[in-house]
């Protein structure tokens, strides 16, 4: 059993948003008595062949929090997405709070800094964040008590926020019949995300899961949360006690057969800048993305 401060008996109330372009889901988890919330996991709309982006996701979640009179605190990223661009800054501009991520973000923006050729403007020490957790670090949402679990693997920054009874698992896991997320990303590695994943199995069996991605396996509706006893008994990838070998061998064997997300090239350039885009390049305030060729 692992010794990070569970409070299963915590009351929570958690609204979810579905994006159907990334088969995200962003969570609203509220503090029914203080009113205090925290977004995890918001998600920016991006017309990637036109270099468009729009806030309607997020504006939808600013609805919800303005017209129940929520007041937010948060705003969590289980880890540097990259399969949508985060809408964190933009949410915090209308509505405050703080943007907070795993403090490993350094390393991702460490290897990605370079991998888009970032100048000397983009710091690579976390500073676009207003926090940086690191495993086991506690905090509130109104009068809950929170805390943080270090889960990388999938990626190294990755973190699973415990909030009461539910976890916001992030990448480590997906629904039962879905399995876990890629471990091939740099910085990724299958076996460091099989001990992270034990970490959470290590939670109470009763304790709620709250998936970041479904993708609707087998042509079922999407389905978003589950339990620590559902994911121990029933994971295609790690349940029914599955041996680190065996995972590994699975996990690194199914990655090399999965193609780049179609939104990596903007979502890491802008979720590195915790949601904001490259500085302009010139008088007019333009802004550009780049796309690396023959790096991903
Ligand atoms: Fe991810």
């Amino acid at each position: 059993m692992s010794s990070y401060p569970v409070q299963m008996d915590q009351k929570v109330e958690i609204k979810d948003f579905f994006d159907p372009v990334s088969n995200t889901i962003t969570y609203v988890v509220t503090d029914p008595e203080t009113k205090a919330c925290a977004v995890v996991d918001s998600v920016m709309d991006i017309d990637y062949p036109a270099g468009r982006i729009s806030f309607e996701h997020a504006d939808e979640i600013i609805e919800y929090i303005r017209s129940n009179g929520l007041k937010l605190e948060w705003l969590l990223e289980t880890h540097v997405h990259a399969d949508h661009l985060s809408a964190a800054p933009y949410i915090q501009e209308k509505l405050g709070g703080k943007i907070g991520i795993g403090e490993q973000v350094t390393v991702v923006q460490g290897v990605f800094g370079k991998v888009f050729n970032a100048g000397t403007e983009f710091a690579r020490d976390g500073s676009q964040f207003d926090k940086l957790f690191q495993d086991g670090d506690t905090y509130q949402i109104g009068n809950l008590k929170c805390f943080a679990m270090h889960t990388p693997g999938h990626t190294p920054a990755c973190m699973v926020h415990v909030i009461g009874d539910a976890a916001f698992v992030g990448d480590t896991l997906f629904m039962p019949d879905s399995g876990t997320a890629r471990a091939d990303f740099p910085g990724g590695d299958a076996s460091v995300l099989y001990d992270s994943i034990h970490k959470v199995l290590s939670l109470p069996d009763e304790m709620r899961l709250f998936m970041c991605h479904d993708y609707g396996a087998n042509g079922r509706d999407i389905l978003f949360e589950t339990t620590v006893a559902a994911e121990k008994n029933e994971n295609i990838h790690v349940g029914n006690s599955t041996s680190r070998e065996k995972f590994v061998e699975m996990r690194e064997a199914r990655d090399a057969t999965l193609d780049m997300p179609n939104l990596i090239v903007p979502s890491i350039q802008v979720n590195m800048r915790a949601g904001r885009l490259p500085e302009a390049e010139n008088e007019t305030g333009q802004t550009y993305l780049k796309v690396p060729v023959n790096v991903l």
